[in-house]
Parts: structure tokens; C-alpha cells; sequence
């Protein structure tokens, strides 16, 4: 595939455009600085410099990809939490157009927590779970993964578990963690599962080793519904029906 990776020079990203080179496909990274990303990147990587909210540098970061895995993200600053963990995404998608790919996006376990004091002071949760809904809806095939708390795993801790509902809701490590690697293996693998398609997780690791396959635990996980816009037990703390305007209006406008 040709995989295009928002976010490559992240610390789950740069895992995700190695392993791309690596399991044969072909790896193009979105980057907002093009020196930095030579350190960071596999020299076949292809670099695009752009700015995934700024949707005039995109068009040549999509053209001719088969897949995106999304693995951007901000850090609580004011704004940023819908310029970049929403709007990257929104613009990515637009700018695709009609075309269809296979999209594999990282959010985060604890997205749905609402009322909680780190969505209330960043609307990082909010503005994560509508860049889900826009997966969700963009007609895409698609997997949601929500990674546990990066690398507070034990080094015994590999044996990957895909969790549903998002159901931990402590908003600290003891929800579940998992290592960066282990997160750019899942996003990669859905984007040649077909059992992986329309599915949203939770994914955090245990004692015991990893897995070799990944197709069954794919496999047991519930679809999403095919005309939803949430994870198919996800709790409704964030109804659509309440939602801004502009926030519908930009879902409705990417439904297909
Ligand atoms: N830490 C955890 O335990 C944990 C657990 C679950 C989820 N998460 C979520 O994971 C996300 C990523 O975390 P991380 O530690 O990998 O962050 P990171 O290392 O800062 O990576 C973020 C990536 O997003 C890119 N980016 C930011 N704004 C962009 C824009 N406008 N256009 C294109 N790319 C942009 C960055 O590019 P530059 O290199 O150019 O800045 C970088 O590649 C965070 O939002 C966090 O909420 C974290």
C-alpha cells in the first residue's frame, strides 16, 4: 500500500512510517519541518511538507495514497485540541474527496470522558471523539484505535488486548497502557485486516507475550453501526443532538 502518516515525527508516528518501510509498503509522511524529519524518518520515507490545518498544503500529501494512519495530536494548548486532533483530520478527509482509502485512526482510551478535568480544561476528549465521528462517517473503510497510556507498560507486558465501550475511565495509567510500537503494529495491521474494517478499540497491553496474529482479536471485536456515529458501546456523553452547529454541519457535510 501506499500509506500516507499524519503525524510521522510523533512518537507513535515515526513508529508507524518504520514499520510501513518495513513490512513493504511504501511510507509518505505529512511533516511540518522537513530537516527534522530526515533525523527522525526512514530515509525511503517521502517526505511532504505541509500542515494538516492548513488544508491549500494537502492535496499533494493524498495524491495517490491507498491508506492514512492519523497519529498527530496536540498537548492541552489552548485551541489546539480542535485545530489539530479535529482539524487535521477534517481537512485531511476533504481534501481526499470522493476518492475512497482505508483510514486507521489513534485517538485515545478515555475519549468519551466528558466531565472530567482534563477534557474540561483542553475539549481534547470532544474534539478527538468528533474526529472519530468524521471516520466514522466519511464512508472510508476504517479502525478507531485508542491506545492506553504510551510505554508505562512493563517490559512483560506485550500480550495486546482490544477493549470496547471505553469502559476505563481513571484517566491515569492504572486504565491501561501499552508500548509505542505496539500501537503503530495495530494501526498497520488494520489497514490489511478485512476483520479490522468499521471497528473501534481500546487497545492496551498485559503480561504475557505478543501476539503473532492479530486477525482474530480483531475479529471479536462488535462493528460500529453502520449508521452511527460512536462506537457501538460507547457511552453517550457527548450527544449529537447538543452538539454546535458548525460541528453537524461539517459531519454532514463529509457523510457519505
Ligand atoms: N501519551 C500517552 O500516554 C497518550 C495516550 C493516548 C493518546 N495520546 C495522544 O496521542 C497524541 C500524540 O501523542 P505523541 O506523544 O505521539 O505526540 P507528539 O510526539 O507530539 O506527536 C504529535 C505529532 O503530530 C504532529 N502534528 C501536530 N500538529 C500538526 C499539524 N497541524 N499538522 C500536521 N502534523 C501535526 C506533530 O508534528 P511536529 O513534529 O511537526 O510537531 C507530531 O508528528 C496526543 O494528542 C495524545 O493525546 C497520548
Amino acid at each position: 500500500m501506499h500509506v500516507l502518516v499524519v503525524g510521522a515525527t510523533g512518537t507513535v508516528g515515526r513508529h508507524v512510517a518504520a514499520q510501513a518501510v518495513d513490512s513493504g509498503h511504501t511510507a509518505r509522511a505529512l511533516v511540518r519541518d522537513l530537516p527534522r524529519a530526515q533525523l527522525l524518518l526512514p530515509p525511503s520515507t517521502e517526505l511532504v511538507l505541509g500542515d494538516g490545518s492548513d488544508p491549500t498544503t494537502l492535496p499533494r500529501a493524498v495524491d495517490g495514497v491507498d491508506a492514512v494512519v492519523f497519529t498527530h495530536g496536540s498537548h492541552g494548548a489552548p485551541g489546539d485540541a480542535e485545530r489539530v486532533d479535529y482539524g487535521v483530520v477534517h481537512h485531511v478527509l476533504k481534501t481526499l474527496g470522493p476518492r475512497r482509502t482505508r483510514i486507521a485512526l489513534m485517538t485515545s482510551i478515555g475519549v468519551t470522558v466528558h466531565d472530567g478535568g482534563y477534557n474540561r480544561s483542553t475539549h481534547a476528549h470532544d474534539w478527538k471523539r468528533r474526529a472519530e465521528r468524521l471516520v466514522r462517517r466519511s464512508g472510508h473503510a476504517y479502525t478507531i484505535v485508542r491506545p492506553g497510556w504510551f510505554d508505562y507498560n512493563r517490559e512483560d507486558e506485550r500480550r495486546l488486548v482490544f477493549l470496547q465501550g471505553d469502559k476505563r475511565r481513571s484517566g491515569g495509567p492504572s486504565d491501561g497502557a501499552v508500548a509505542r510500537d505496539q500501537i503503530a503494529r495495530v494501526l498497520l495491521a488494520a489497514l490489511t485486516c478485512p476483520a479490522a474494517e468499521r471497528k473501534t478499540l481500546e487497545l492496551i497491553a498485559e503480561a504475557g507475550s505478543e501476539q503473532e496474529d492479530l486477525d482474530p482479536l480483531f475479529g471479536a471485536l462488535v462493528a460500529d453501526p453502520p449508521d452511527g456515529y460512536d462506537g457501538p458501546l460507547d457511552p453517550d456523553t457527548l450527544p449529537l443532538a447538543a452538539e454546535p452547529d458548525r460541528v453537524r454541519a461539517e459531519l454532514d457535510a463529509l457523510t457519505r
